[in-house]
């Protein structure tokens, strides 16, 4: 049983994502959301000082609390740390000639980003309307929010939150932002709120601005984009690996993605299932992995994580 440190965001499904990436002693591992560096931390102590792990993150502070996480934990080991996107993260990586033997991508935040009110993630405190995952670049959940017209923010809402009172919402937004713009957390939530009707506040589960706040974090960040750039970069370095030609994945190579919800999770199943269905990997999962009863109870996010994975084909099926 792992120890998780002070204040870590808790790896989900540890043990799962070891036994899918399989990492062996010299290896080349890449985490492509390297957060605090729970799951590359335990990844490096299974490549050992001969390996190399890369850690990229879109959180500059994120990254590097991960290496200094990681060289602590494996003196030697070689690190290499990259700041942005993983959607860019296989073309840097094929440009220096670096071929992963495993690739994780924990999506979504991790728990001190959302915990930080002045990131504006979460709707529990009150702080700055950013939601930006990289806060050096890009528009912020206040900057949309005050400049999208109201169709576009009531498909927004519709799209990236699966919220069906979307247009309710982008109508109050706009109307309440002519006494001047929203640029808290507490602002968004109380108007999202409002326009709940009070019969449908009482029957909800779950508090009524949860899925206007997702929609955003998704827009801010241009989750979905991003992960369908790296899916289709996973497929293009699976067909050059598997057919022996120069791909920044092996031939071998493990990948495994965790989603956390099903607007996640829905597009690598698909690119999966597709890759598969063309020979260029083999399935590491046929259902999802999700977390078991003691896992689930002890860290409520691992609730809604599954980890698909598969292993890139090989040229006449060698490994
Ligand atoms: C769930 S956490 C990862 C936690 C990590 N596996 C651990 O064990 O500590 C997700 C991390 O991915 C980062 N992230 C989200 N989207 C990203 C993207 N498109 N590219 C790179 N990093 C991203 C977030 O900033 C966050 O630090």
């Amino acid at each position: 049983m792992r120890v998780n440190r002070s204040d870590a965001h808790i790896p989900v499904l540890l043990d799962e994502v070891l036994d899918l990436l399989a990492p062996a002693p010299g290896g080349t591992y890449v985490d492509a959301t390297a957060g605090l560096g729970g799951h590359a931390e335990a990844v490096a102590e299974r490549l050992g000082p001969s390996g190399r792990i890369v850690l990229n993150d879109l959180d500059p502070g994120n990254l590097e609390r991960a290496g200094e996480r990681v060289r602590a934990a494996v003196p030697g080991i070689e690190v290499i740390t990259v700041h942005g996107s993983f959607a860019s993260l296989p073309a840097e990586l094929e440009e220096w000639g670096v071929r992963a033997d495993g690739f994780l991508a924990d999506l979504g935040f991790a728990s001190n980003q959302v915990d930080d009110p002045d990131r504006g993630l979460s709707f529990k405190a009150d702080g700055p309307l950013d939601m930006r995952l990289d806060p050096t670049r890009g528009e912020t959940a206040a900057d949309l929010v005050n400049r999208l017209g109201e169709r576009e923010l009531a498909d927004l809402i519709f799209a990236f939150g699966e919220e069906r009172l979307s247009r309710r919402i982008a109508q109050k937004l706009v109307e309440t932002r002519r006494d001047g713009p929203i640029l808290t957390t507490n602002r968004l939530a109380d108007i999202v709120r409002s326009a709940y009707p009070a019969a449908m506040k009482r029957k909800s589960r779950i508090d009524p601005a949860t899925r206007t706040f997702q929609a955003l974090r998704i827009a801010v960040n241009g989750e979905l984009d991003h992960l369908d750039r790296l899916l289709s970069a996973v497929g293009q370095g699976a067909q050059a690996a598997s057919a022996g030609h120069e791909s920044w994945l092996a031939c071998g190579a493990r990948v495994g993605i965790i989603a956390f919800h099903s607007l996640e999770d829905r597009p690598v199943k698909q690119a999966f299932n597709d890759l598969a269905s063309r020979d260029l990997v083999d399935r590491l999962t046929r259902k999802p992995i999700v977390a078991g009863d003691a896992e689930s109870a002890s860290n409520p996010r691992a609730r809604s994580a599954k980890l698909r994975g598969v292993r890139v084909a090989c040229q006449g099926g060698a490994r």
